[in-house]
């Protein structure tokens, strides 16, 4: 089985200084691609960020949108899909820095970015099995394929509503655990005044990055425009002439060694909004997915049939994907909120029990050898450095006024 993450390889950039267009269309482009070729055409060369946001989230010819993406038929499997342990583990980490905050209710548990709804499904369960009441479910899903199938898994029943663009997508429902459940396409919807525990594994990997690249005149963001060397709808790199807001903005430090690098303004904002909202309502963040540091350069890449996929080629027909800055996300926050991490999946995912409770299932009686030894190959594939142990890291964000609290009781995991 194999993971996103493992297959990290740098991504070929072609930079010329030319902004040609040209006007034909092709027949074998994707949908999504005649609509990017178009825009190029009226309005010039797209940022790297929109680009990838266009690819991932277009509503009518976008990857999540219209593919089947995650599973053995789809590009790539996450740990939720992998094992229901993971899913546990996060359940009991949820739980107990709830209850260690008095278990404030009501409390809105969150996910950013559910896919198929397997990871909610499983902390569900736990929560049923603890008989916890006073939860609301809010799952942040811009699509409206992956938001059918969380509900199918989800829910006892779900109503249907309009969105912007006046199409049917699912809005609200009650869980099969009988809590209430309802859908936002983005986190400022998920309502304010209560308290709230927010779950984001591997969505903010796929928050739309800008590229920048250190030149003689100084830092330059890299565009995307159309090929106009090919007969087909093609795509290519090009180094932007003149600064642009990005590359004034988001300049690196002079200690910073690297010639390229990767910047997510929606992650940065993402994260002070929750910190705000955790200093008013309460709250904390769980965040899990593969990152790095700040060293960085070059991960922007694209993942289709379980193998690296060019992001220029075919869009809409591949999943996008990049290293989430882990330093960045901390520097966003620096003096509004606590943040823990990142620390590996394997060490999160072992302090919190996740062998103990490998050990007591591999005891029960009724299930077979061969469910056992999925179980066990399950566990060791997220957790064994060599695999996904390392690469998946976990990162905690909880608000200031904890700090004092939090120091005596430390968060699990971290
Ligand atoms: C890589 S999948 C991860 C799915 C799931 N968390 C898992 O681990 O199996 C990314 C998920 O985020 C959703 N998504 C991507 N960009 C989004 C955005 N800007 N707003 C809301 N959801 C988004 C996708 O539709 C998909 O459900």
């Amino acid at each position: 089985m194999s993971a996103r993450a493992h297959r990290l390889g740098r991504t070929l950039l072609k930079c010329n200084f030319s902004y040609g267009t040209v006007r034909f269309q092709s027949a074998s482009a994707t949908p999504l691609a005649r609509q990017l070729n178009a825009k190029i055409q009226v309005a010039g060369p797209l940022t790297v960020a929109d680009y990838m946001k266009e690819v991932l989230v277009n509503p009518t010819a976008g990857y999540y949108p219209t593919k089947e993406a995650i599973g053995a038929k789809g590009d790539f499997v996450t740990s939720p899909e992998i094992n229901q342990l993971f899913g546990e583990m996060i359940a009991v980490w949820i739980l107990s820095e709830w209850q260690k905050v008095g278990a404030p209710k009501p409390m809105q548990l969150v996910e950013f970015g559910p896919g198929k709804g397997t990871l909610m499904s499983d902390i569900l369960r736990v929560f049923n099995h603890f008989k916890i009441d006073g939860v609301s479910v809010h799952l942040v899903e811009l699509s409206q394929k992956m938001r059918e199938s969380q509900a199918k898994l989800l829910c006892s029943e779900a109503t249907l509503g309009k969105n912007e663009e006046h199409q049917l997508q699912v809005v609200s429902g009650t869980t099969s655990t009988d809590y209430p459940i309802s859908w936002h396409n983005h986190h400022s919807e998920v309502p304010r005044d209560a308290f709230s525990c927010i779950v984001a594994h591997e969505f903010f990997d796929a928050l739309p990055v800008h590229k920048l690249r250190k030149t003689a005149e100084g830092w330059r963001e890299i565009l995307v425009d159309i090929d106009t060397e090919s007969k087909d709808i093609k795509f290519r790199y090009i180094l932007s002439r003149e600064p642009t807001p990005i590359s004034q903005l988001y300049t690196p430090k002079d200690c910073d060694t690297r010639e390229d690098i990767e910047i997510c303004p929606s992650a940065g904002a993402l994260m002070q909004s929750l910190a705000q909202r955790f200093e008013e309502d309460g709250g904390f963040l769980l965040l899990a997915d593969y990152g790095h540091d700040g060293d960085k350069t070059d991960t922007f890449r694209g993942f289709s049939d379980h193998q690296l996929h060019d992001p220029l080629l075919n869009p809409g027909s591949a999943d996008l994907t990049a290293d989430v800055d882990f330093s960045y996300l901390k520097r966003s926050v620096e003096e509004k909120a606590l943040t823990f991490g990142p620390v590996t999946q394997e060490k999160f995912l072992n302090s919190l029990g996740i062998q103990v409770r490998l050990n007591i299932l591999l005891q029960n009686d009724g299930l077979s050898a061969e469910q056992k030894a999925i179980l066990k190959s399950g566990v060791e594939m997220m957790t064994d450095a060599s695999k996904m142990g390392e690469r998946f890291k976990f990162f905690s964000m909880f608000p200031n006024v904890l700090g004092e609290h939090l120091g005596k009781y430390p968060v699990l995991g971290f």
